[in-house]
């Protein structure tokens, strides 16, 4: 049996290829939510358009990577995205005709259903899940069980101990640990903790992504899709200036870093910043589930939305290779768990959907063939856990946004990696994964001297060739 921790775009579409080849598998899940996968707005990005090919889907892809993607991972993500596309479309999913465009694309290149795709994708996948009668479990993965470098199981919150050979860690990221987020409250950290704990490579940790467009009427959080900017929103501040052209010459479809660092300085300033949609033509045609959105709360596109940038996304997690092999034999981590290097530090947006599908669909083709994880592209740093005091939810996403934000320096990172040195790192509950992984976040970014992609230092503000290179950290 092949266990799959996790139930958003990558475990799902993993769990289907597998059953397609023959495979059993089980699906395991903290939550039914799909996770990220559910919240994703826009879209799919895969060079499918006429005028497009993968080679510029990846120079896109390196450009906003800022330095640190693994092309190898670009090539194979840019390449098979088309073929991963068509095997969804085979399984019965459809795609809109039209091909939408976001920040840091040199081409349409965004697939998309609705204007929330991502639940779109979801709901399929769920459906076919359960048509082919793959098994559906909820349940809490609290560790892995490893021996001699290969995985021998894991031990689960309600069934205790299950042995397992083959284990897919697909169980997302953490940006619900900052207190502005786009994310579900069951994005804490939970794989990369457990992988760690078990003896896995972590990397890129310092890399985590604001999404600039969060709002909250009435606080129910929406994500406004970029792929409203890209039909013509505009973002202004109270005094009515198209302030981003300031900050880049791209204005509101510059890279999503740049623009969160805009729209976080405006609030600096005792400016508020709005989303203005009125210039988007055919707005109820393109974006219903938007307007349906402003409808519950009484507004149309003539209002101006409030707007805020809230963590979105992990670039980093457990270092996998092309195969989502992590270093311990037996064990996969695929979707925003993992770190394929496809980001670098900094993802290009739409990009996760197709990473997710890309490594969930092909992992049949390897399942049976071990090569394993090897790496030589920076530097590992050793942790030892803690067995202090447990940190709620509520105070670590406080303690985050307010010193691992999106803007660091050496003062704020020092008082969080103090923190939370002293908390429970080492138990298997929520609170310790949580605590673990943002501690991880602002070590690295402590040790990264330097400003690049979303990894942003006011003290450090320039980008170094010296840290042209990924930080990895690996359980004392
Ligand atoms: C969005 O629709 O703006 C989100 C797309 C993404 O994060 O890739």
């Amino acid at each position: 049996m092949i266990y799959v921790i996790g139930n958003g775009i990558a475990g799902l579409s993993a769990a289907i290829s597998l059953f397609n080849s023959g495979y059993k598998v089980t699906v395991i899940t903290k939550n039914i939510t799909g996770g990220s996968t559910y919240i994703a707005k826009g879209g799919l990005a895969a060079a499918v358009g006429e005028n497009d090919s993968p080679e510029i889907h990846a120079k896109d892809t390196i450009i906003v990577g800022d330095g640190l993607c693994d092309e190898k991972a670009v090539s194979y993500v840019t390449k098979e995205a088309p073929l991963a596309v068509e095997i969804l479309e085979k399984w019965g999913f459809r795609f809109a005709s039209d091909l939408r465009l976001e920040g840091g694309h040199s081409r349409r290149r965004v697939l998309h259903k609705t204007d929330e795709t991502g639940r779109d994708i979801y709901d399929f996948l769920m459906y076919k899940a359960k048509q082919l009668g793959i098994q559906l479990v909820e349940d809490r993965v609290k560790s892995l069980k490893v021996e001699n470098n290969e995985i021998k199981g894991f031990i689960t919150e309600r069934r205790g101990e299950i042995s397992a050979d083959k284990i897919i860690l697909a169980t997302g990221g953490y940006g619900y640990l900052y207190k502005y987020s786009s994310n579900q409250s069951t994005n804490i950290g939970d794989g990369m903790a457990i992988a760690f704990r078990a003896g896995a490579f972590l990397a890129d940790m310092e890399f985590v992504q604001f999404h600039p467009t969060v709002t909250a009427l009435d606080d129910e959080t929406f994500l406004l899709t970029e792929t409203l900017r890209g039909e013509g929103a505009k973002i202004i501040n109270d005094k009515g200036e198209r302030f981003t052209f300031k900050y880049h010459e791209k204005g509101e479809l510059a890279p999503r870093d740049v623009l969160s660092r805009a729209i976080y300085s405006e609030y600096l300033k005792g400016n508020k910043v709005f989303m203005d949609l009125s210039n988007i033509e055919n707005f109820e045609e393109k974006f219903p589930v938007v307007n349906n959105y402003l409808k519950r709360h009484n507004l149309s596109v003539i209002d101006k939305i409030p707007i805020f940038p809230g963590a979105h996304f992990v670039d980093g997690g457990i270092r996998v290779n092309t195969r989502g092999e992590t270093n311990i034999e037996g064990l996969y981590a695929i979707g925003e768990v993992s770190d394929t290097g496809l980001h670098g530090a900094n993802r290009l947006a739409s990009n996760s959907l197709a990473e997710g599908l890309v490594f969930g669909i092909n992992i049949s083709n390897y399942i049976d063939k071990w090569e394993g994880l090897y790496f030589n592209d920076g530097e590992i740093y050793s942790l030892q856990l803690t067995n202090g005091n447990l940190i709620d939810i509520n105070e670590i996403r406080t303690i985050n946004w307010e010193n691992i934000g999106i803007v660091r320096n050496e003062e704020k990172l020092n008082k969080a990696i103090s923190i939370y040195t002293q908390a429970d790192t080492f138990s298997t509950n929520e609170n310790s994964n949580a605590a673990l992984v943002s501690l991880l976040t602002a070590k690295a970014a402590e040790i990264r001297k330097e400003s690049r992609g979303n990894h942003y230092r006011e003290d450090y503000p320039s980008k170094d060739n010296k840290w042209k290179k990924r930080i990895y950290f690996k359980i004392q």
